[in-house]
């Protein structure tokens, strides 16, 4: 079973020259839910998809590289959704992930096996599933971070004492990590 340590370390090796992109700026800058920006989020998208992958010892049939750079570049659209369509933002569930593809090629050589992932990322929203392991896991993680995200927003944060009865969110301990 990997570390936390140890999942990090195969993110950076192998999301290395997308972590450092310039345009990843825009994505520390813009918010995706409550106070989590796009960067944090794909971050935490990536680490749960290596967990998922380790965890059900998906090894032998997971590309590893193809899953780090899908789950970090799948929300890869560039701009703060709150903006998208001056403030109506009705589209942008259906539309980003073929935004986030078409930045991702633009940026960095990806294989279908990325670009599949993340054009799928949002199935069922969007109507095709995705064609490999990697783009399911990919969407999973998606799913449960953007809960995880959702939730952890209205709950109290570190410092504050959870009331009676309730537990903090797990999320908030991966974005102590970076
Ligand atoms: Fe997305
Ligand atoms: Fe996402």
């Amino acid at each position: 079973m990997l570390s936390d340590e140890r999942m990090d370390q195969i993110i950076h090796h192998y999301g290395k020259d997308i972590l450092a992109h310039a345009h990843m700026d825009i994505e520390r800058r813009s918010m995706q839910h409550g106070d989590v920006t796009t960067y944090d989020h794909s971050l935490r998208v990536a680490r749960l998809s290596v967990k998922i992958a380790d965890r059900l010892r998906l090894w032998n049939h997971v590309n590893l590289r193809a899953l780090v750079r899908a789950a970090l570049l799948h929300d890869y659209f560039l701009y703060d959704w709150h903006d998208y369509d001056n403030g109506a933002h009705r589209l942008h569930g259906f539309r980003h992930p073929y935004t986030a593809e078409a930045n991702a090629r633009a940026d960095f050589q990806i294989d279908d096996i990325v670009a599949n992932s993340i054009r799928t990322h949002m199935f069922p929203l969007t109507p095709v599933p995705p064609k490999y392991l990697e783009g399911v896991i990919v969407n999973i993680a998606d799913t449960l971070s953007a809960v995880c995200e959702t939730v952890g927003a209205r709950l109290p944060r570190r410092g504050h004492a959870p009331a009676a009865g309730k537990r903090r969110c797990r999320c908030r301990r991966a974005d102590r990590r970076r």
